[in-house]
């Protein structure tokens, strides 16, 4: 296992380009099993999520090609319906290739995922989808068997806009034999990526970005391949952005949706420092002095994401006065405050509320990332910090940044991943 050494204090600069969204890539790399053909993706990130998706469409029988920032899937010859726990568990929302097997071959065995470092996740939402098309879902021994002769029309009314299940309810309408609505859809831009992606197969979608999502149906029709790019990552540039409000300094990300990030860039102009958006790039000056903002509710989108939570709190805990942080998506996502008060930070975690006090200045330390975005925020605060960092649980963090070190040194800090001392 490997720790990144950060010494913080040093501002950043430069411009650097955002990775492809894994939130977008992981659906979409299972979507291409529904073509019957050669998919090629482009602006891929290079992540250990992606890795386990590639790896699970191996198994299925896909060969998978992978050069550069671009993915080959030719899903001609698949022929298993059947995803062994040991692929499951690599990655969590592997579960979202449920919908697409059954739609493709009509029925699919998998793991029941469990919770996560975020608390349970449920995926009532995902299976109710599926039933109200027609599938039989059994569980046995930990795993779901689904199974449909025939998946039908329906409309769906989901009671949470739940991404994963917004995102499973279009991939196995594209096995049905009538049209399939979803209402209260999840609105995030990944889904409109997916529908962007199912489109270009042929398949007729709409309403993504929109709480109603319409997939028309009719004989299954036979999807073609096609060439499709990922959306940019707003996550990551949240990080990007949040580290740089914190350490201060002047950066600009290129190959970015700015209105995609409008909530965070809102917030992080509200705490001092200077946006401005041009068509793909953001920039953002930061003295390094910030000040508290109105309490920070994260929602669907398009309100604040749960998954910027994390980095934007780690640069407000230099922000003179008190932010709160009200976390209404997941229930255990303020695991990081902790670490972070390890490094000097004053927070406190009520329920799913964190009121944190600004201080004048963090302290590297010695901490631990226990899940993605977390792990994010450590890296931004160790960044601001005085001193050394020593950041470990890093499996967590290449979840879901590529090259990490290598885009932060060209922003100009110093960085390095270093092997783990062994225990004496
Ligand atoms: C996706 C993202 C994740 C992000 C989250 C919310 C991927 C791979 N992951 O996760 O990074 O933080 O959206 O933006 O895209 N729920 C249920 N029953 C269900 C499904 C969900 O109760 O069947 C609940 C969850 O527990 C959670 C809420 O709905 O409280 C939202 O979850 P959901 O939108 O499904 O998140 P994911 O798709 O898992």
């Amino acid at each position: 296992m490997s720790v990144l050494h950060i010494i913080g204090g040093r501002r950043l600069s430069g411009s650097v380009p955002v990775q492809g969204a894994k939130n977008s890539v992981l659906p979409i790399l299972a979507a291409a099993l529904l073509s019957d053909d050669i998919c090629v993706l482009h602006n891929c990130p290079r992540l250990s999520d992606v890795d386990a998706s590639i790896a699970i469409l191996r198994h299925l029988g896909c060969r998978v090609e992978q050069e550069g920032d671009s993915i080959a899937v030719d899903s001609r010859p698949m022929c298993i319906s059947e995803i062994p726990h040991r692929l499951m568990r690599e990655m969590r929302s592997s579960v979202i290739f449920l919908g697409a097997i059954l739609a493709r071959i009509g029925e699919a065995e998998l793991s029941m995922p469990g919770g996560c470092e975020l608390g349970p996740r449920p995926i009532d939402l995902h299976l109710e989808a599926l039933r109200a098309m027609g599938a039989e879902i059994t569980k046995r021994s930990g795993n779901l068997h689904c199974q449909a002769a025939r998946l039908h029309g329906c409309e769906i009314h989901l009671s949470i806009p739940s991404v994963g299940a917004t995102e499973n309810a279009m991939l196995a309408a594209m096995g049905a034999d009538g049209d399939v609505v979803v209402h209260n859809a999840a609105r995030e831009p990944e889904i409109s990526d997916l529908q962007a992606f199912l489109c270009a197969m042929g398949a007729e979608v709409s309403g993504a970005g929109t709480s109603q999502v319409v997939i028309r149906g009719g004989e299954r029709k036979k999807l073609h391949g096609c060439e499709h790019a990922i959306i940019p990552d707003r996550i990551v540039a949240a990080t990007w952005l949040s580290a740089a409000a914190a350490a201060g300094g002047e950066i600009e990300l290129t190959r970015t949706i700015p209105e995609q990030l409008s909530t965070v860039t809102d917030t992080l102009r509200r705490a001092g420092c200077q946006v401005r958006t041009g068509e793909e790039q953001i920039y953002l000056k930061s003295a390094g002095t910030l000040h508290s903002v109105r309490p920070i509710r994260t929602q669907p989108y398009p309100g604040f994401p749960t998954d910027a939570q994390p980095p934007v709190m780690a640069a407000l805990t230099l922000a003179a006065g008190t932010t709160l942080f009200v976390e209404t998506i997941f229930e255990n996502r303020f695991r990081h405050a902790g670490e972070l008060a390890r490094m000097g930070a004053d927070i406190r975690v009520v329920g799913r509320v964190a009121v944190v006090t600004g201080v004048q200045q963090l302290s590297g330390a010695a901490v631990e990332a226990a899940d993605l975005r977390g792990g994010a925020a450590l890296v931004v605060a160790a960044l601001a910090a005085r001193g050394e960092s020593r950041i470990s649980g890093l499996a967590h963090i290449d979840r879901g940044y590529s090259g990490l070190e290598d885009t932060l040194t060209l922003l100009g800090a110093d960085i390095r991943r270093r092997p783990e001392p062994p225990i004496s």
